[in-house]
Parts: C-alpha cells; sequence; structure tokens
C-alpha cells in the first residue's frame, strides 16, 4: 500500500516545516522568558507538532493532553465540540500555550477558550502549525502560526482524513 496514493501534491516539506518549527519556538522562548509553561497538546492532530516544538523549548515546561472533536468523521465542521479526554492537572494560576494543528472555522479553539478561562489560568495563548482565515467563523487569532494556508484540506503532519494519513511527514493536500 502506498501511503502517499491519495496525495495530489506536498504542499509544506519536512525541512521547511522543521526551520519554522525552530522559528515559533524561538518566539515562544523569548515571550515566556522566566515562565514557567503548561503546553497543552490538542490530540491527536497535534501530536506531531508537539513533540518536534516542545524539544526546542527553554523554559521548564509541564505536558497536558486534551482531545477533542468537532468533526466525527467528515470534511466539514459541525460547530459542535465534544470534550473527549480532558486535562489531566489544573491550570489555575499557571501560563497555559494550546497547541493546535489546524485552525479553521476556530469554533473548536473558541468553545476551547470558553471552557479553560473558566479555570482561571493566569494566562492562555495559542500556537497553531496552520491556520486557514478564510474559513473563519469564530474570533479567534492564534497568538504563534507556522504557516497561513488558502483553503485546501490538507493531511500529514499530525492531521488526518477520517483518522488516516496522519503519519505522513509533509503536509500535503488530498487529491
Ligand atoms: P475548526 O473548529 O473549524 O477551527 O476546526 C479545527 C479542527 O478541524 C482541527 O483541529 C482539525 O482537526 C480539523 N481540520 C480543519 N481543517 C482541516 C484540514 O484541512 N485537514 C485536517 N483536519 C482539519
Ligand atoms: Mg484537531
Amino acid at each position: 500500500m502506498d501511503l502517499h496514493k491519495d496525495i495530489s501534491h506536498i504542499l509544506i516539506g519536512e525541512d521547511t516545516i522543521r526551520a519554522r518549527v525552530a522559528e515559533l519556538a524561538a518566539e515562544i522562548n523569548r515571550d515566556y522568558q522566566n515562565k514557567a509553561l503548561v503546553v497543552v497538546c490538542i490530540l491527536k492532530g497535534s501530536v506531531v507538532f508537539f513533540a518536534d516544538l516542545v524539544r526546542h523549548l527553554t523554559m521548564p515546561v509541564r505536558f497536558d493532553f486534551m482531545a477533542l472533536s468537532s468533526y466525527e468523521n467528515s470534511r466539514v465542521s459541525s460547530g459542535i465540540v465534544r470534550v473527549a479526554m480532558d486535562l489531566y492537572e489544573t491550570i489555575e494560576d499557571k501560563d497555559v500555550l494550546i497547541v493546535e494543528d489546524i485552525i479553521d472555522t476556530g469554533h473548536t479553539l473558541q468553545h476551547l477558550r470558553e471552557l479553560l478561562s473558566a479555570r482561571a489560568p493566569k494566562s492562555i495563548r495559542f500556537c497553531t502549525l496552520l491556520d486557514k482565515p478564510s474559513r473563519r467563523e469564530a474570533d479567534i487569532h492564534p497568538d504563534y502560526c507556522g504557516f497561513t494556508i488558502d483553503d485546501h484540506f490538507v493531511v500529514g503532519y499530525g492531521l488526518d482524513c477520517g483518522g488516516e494519513h496522519r503519519n505522513l511527514p509533509y503536509v500535503g493536500v488530498m487529491k
């Protein structure tokens, strides 16, 4: 089975991703100097990006994980966000950085911001690998963004279509 057969073309290659992830981490290191950070990986799509990003961070960090689902295996956002798995630890009075794979309509992060703000963190910021601003419906802007892309459905580097293609090492456009 050819892993690449459903891909029409590579949108962002491995070297480009690697260089940009290092740049994002440098921004985060600068902004959170002398602070401790809770970095939250939004499962499952962010796991590859998260794993690469955190290895460039130089402040003390704690990892946490949360699983959200808005898509229910379709390509169209339902606007309904379900918490499939909540954080393990309390975030009260903590600086929190949410690591997301892609912001599309923004419904997922809007919902998450409301949910987590109620737990009284010191701060919450969003770091996303990809942003599709042309599709935005909610008032959400990433604090750190790897790449702004046009309205393509992309997979790879953690992103899936129907649960597959997450292990592609690049970001590609589906056929
Ligand atoms: P939003 O709530 O519309 O912003 O959707 C965000 C979530 O939709 C992301 O975390 C992804 O899981 C998924 N998503 C949006 N666009 C894409 C895409 O192009 N490829 C794969 N997943 C996507
Ligand atoms: Mg996701």
